[in-house]
């Protein structure tokens, strides 16, 4: 009998932009302030990228990252995964681009489109790929430039996100080592209109007026979206711990989508799981959607916050509305 494969985290890397923009710079721009922003949302600064720095960009010098701490070249890839909602151009994919940018002509490449949920919403899509024998060495990165779909003019969205980048190399691994343990990804589209980009597609395609009514624009129900999220994200974990047959108990770190700190630390109490075992970086980088978990894991690896034999959790939320979990066995 053939032995099974295990599909595991082999690298990780991450990139932000040069320009930092804090809660003080942002009070130039519209009528907010540090402390409402602080005590809301926990987020103090976020990253925000050139004007001639583009998702692809961001995404291959994450990649870079990844690729040098799995040990790997751009030519050992199989495939390359993007996961993003603010794509280079609408086709094709960006996941093309950082195809050509990193020189990894040999692999297949494209993106999903997930929000928030992406980059968890790609362990599954990588970990399936892997376990069925199909590729070995899988490239996915979660990379936006939110701030070019931003209203500049809604306060109660720009103060919000930022642009980054953050990559994982899923790749064959032993077991328990590094091991994508359990996935479990869910969608409500009864709920796409509580965060959404309405124009640029087939039903609002640009024009004059599309974009003189900002349809170009992030539009959210943020009220809505808190209360769904900190429900669902508790949820989900349970849901991940279920599949990969743990305890909450077990969990030693969880690696939540970094939307806003309020959300983080609801999601800790309605779980019963401590502030020191919840991931947080909301407050350097704001809200990097399909990015934030990726960069999340990697400042976590960085920071030595995951040990050998762990059990790490990840889960995420976002536009569509899009949920995903999961855990892995560092
Ligand atoms: C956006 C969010 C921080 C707003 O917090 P809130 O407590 O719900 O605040 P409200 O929207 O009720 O606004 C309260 C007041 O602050 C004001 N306000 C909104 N944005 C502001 C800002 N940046 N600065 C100062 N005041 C602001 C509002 O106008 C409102 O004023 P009013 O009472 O005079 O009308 C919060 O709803 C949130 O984080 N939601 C989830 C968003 C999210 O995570 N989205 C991504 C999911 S993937």
């Amino acid at each position: 009998m053939s032995q099974k494969i295990r599909a595991g985290i082999l690298g990780t890397g991450s990139y932000l932009p040069e320009k930092i923009v804090t809660n003080k710079d942002m009070e130039k721009l519209v009528d907010t302030n540090d402390e409402w922003i602080v005590t809301r949302t926990g987020i103090r600064e976020r990253h925000f990228a050139a004007d001639d720095e583009f998702t692809s960009d961001m995404a291959t010098k994450a990649a870079q990252k990844a690729l040098e701490s799995a040990g790997l070249k751009p030519t050992d890839l199989d495939l390359i995964i993007v996961a993003t909602i603010t794509t280079d151009m609408p086709t094709p994919s960006t996941a093309c681009f950082v195809q050509t940018k990193l020189g990894a002509p040999q692999a297949a490449a494209f993106d999903i489109s997930a929000a928030c949920s992406g980059f968890v919403y790609g362990l599954t899509i990588a970990r399936a790929f892997i376990e069925s024998g199909l590729y070995k060495n899988i490239l996915l990165i979660g990379a936006e430039k939110l701030t070019t779909f931003i209203d500049w003019k809604d306060r109660g969205t720009c103060v919000l996100f930022g642009d980054g980048a953050g990559a994982a190399i899923i790749a064959p691994v032993a077991e328990g080592k590094h091991e994508i343990i359990s996935t479990y990804m869910a969608a409500n589209g009864t709920e796409a209109d509580l965060l959404k980009i309405p124009g640029g597609g087939c039903r609002f395609p640009s024009s004059l007026e599309s974009v003189e009514n900002r349809l170009h624009t992030l539009k959210m129900d943020g009220k809505q979206i808190f209360k769904i999220a900190v429900k669902v994200m508790s949820d989900a974990v349970l849901e991940a711990a279920k599949r990969a047959n743990i305890s909450l108990e077990q969990i030693s770190l969880v690696i939540p989508h970094q939307a806003n700190d309020r959300i983080i630390q609801a999601i800790g109490e309605r779980l019963g799981v401590s502030p020191d075992k919840l991931f947080v970086n909301v407050d350097k980088i704001g809200n990097t959607s399909a990015a934030s978990v990726g960069i999340a894991l990697d400042d976590a690896v960085k920071a030595g916050k995951i040990k050998d034999g762990q059990y790490v959790a990840f889960v995420a939320f976002g536009a569509g509305t899009t949920l995903a979990s999961s855990i892995v066995k560092w």
